[in-house]
């Protein structure tokens, strides 16, 4: 699903991350874990095609990202979820809104939105939520009507940045078994963090990135 070769990023005269080589397979849960400034962001960002690497080459699905057009890299970015560590909700618009938005920029009809919009946010428990604005929600809620917009359009792939950083411990559990929910229905999943008791809750694989280096896997 996801192989990277030599790759390399930098910023000016920082570098985030050096010669990182990574494979992970379809159906797959990973965690890529490390201290804050670690190179954990900007790996998603390189996945997520958000962002190009400075050198070297990332293939998703066998696609060469650094060979594709924009235009084939959109129609590959619907198939991937991103969670966003501040869940970028927009504040305007509702609950339902936010997560029918996903599926109403792929061009999908509205019969289709509503019903699809309808039952992934059931499937969260937000059912009763569906009216309301992100700022009329706790953050656990924020957190998945955030997991609700990326996984409505069923991706092959779900990506999230420290999906549990601003949530308590009792919240952080239950995000977690949400992903592992999604992964047992098939998706590969790929989750950034720096918690250290998320990891210790988990027996999945853990990549261990420091200072833009994979020191290696737990
Ligand atoms: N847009 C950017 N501009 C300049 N430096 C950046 C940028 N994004 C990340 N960096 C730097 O790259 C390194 C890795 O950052 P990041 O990927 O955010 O780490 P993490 O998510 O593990 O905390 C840090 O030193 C950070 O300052
Ligand atoms: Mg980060």
């Amino acid at each position: 699903m996801i192989r990277m070769f030599h790759v390399r990023k930098t910023f000016g005269a920082s570098v985030a991350l050096r010669d990182i080589n990574l494979h992970i397979r379809k159906g797959e849960f990973a965690f890529i874990t490390g201290p804050s400034g670690a190179g954990k962001t900007t790996l998603l960002r390189l996945i997520f095609g958000a962002d190009r690497p400075t050198s070297g080459h990332i293939l998703i699905d066998g696609i060469n990202l650094g060979r594709i057009s924009k235009k084939r890299l959109d129609y590959l970015r619907r198939k991937v979820g991103f969670v966003f560590q501040d869940f970028k909700l927009l504040p305007n618009k509702t609950v339902f809104e936010n997560v029918a938005i996903a599926l109403e920029v792929m061009g999908e009809g509205p019969s289709y939105v509503r019903k699809k919009t309808h039952q992934t946010l059931r499937s969260l428990g937000l059912e009763k939520k569906e009216t309301l604005f992100p700022l009329q929600l706790s953050g656990g809620e924020q957190q998945r009507v955030a997991i609700a917009r990326a996984i409505v359009k069923n991706p092959m792939l779900l990506l999230a940045d420290e999906p549990t950083g601003n949530l308590d411990p009792d919240l952080t559990k239950e995000i977690m078994l949400l992903f592992k929910t999604i992964h047992m229905k098939g998706t590969t999943v790929v989750i950034a963090t720096h918690n250290k008791g998320l990891l210790d809750m988990t027996a999945q694989r853990k990549i261990l990135l420091r200072r833009g280096e994979i020191l290696g896997e737990a």
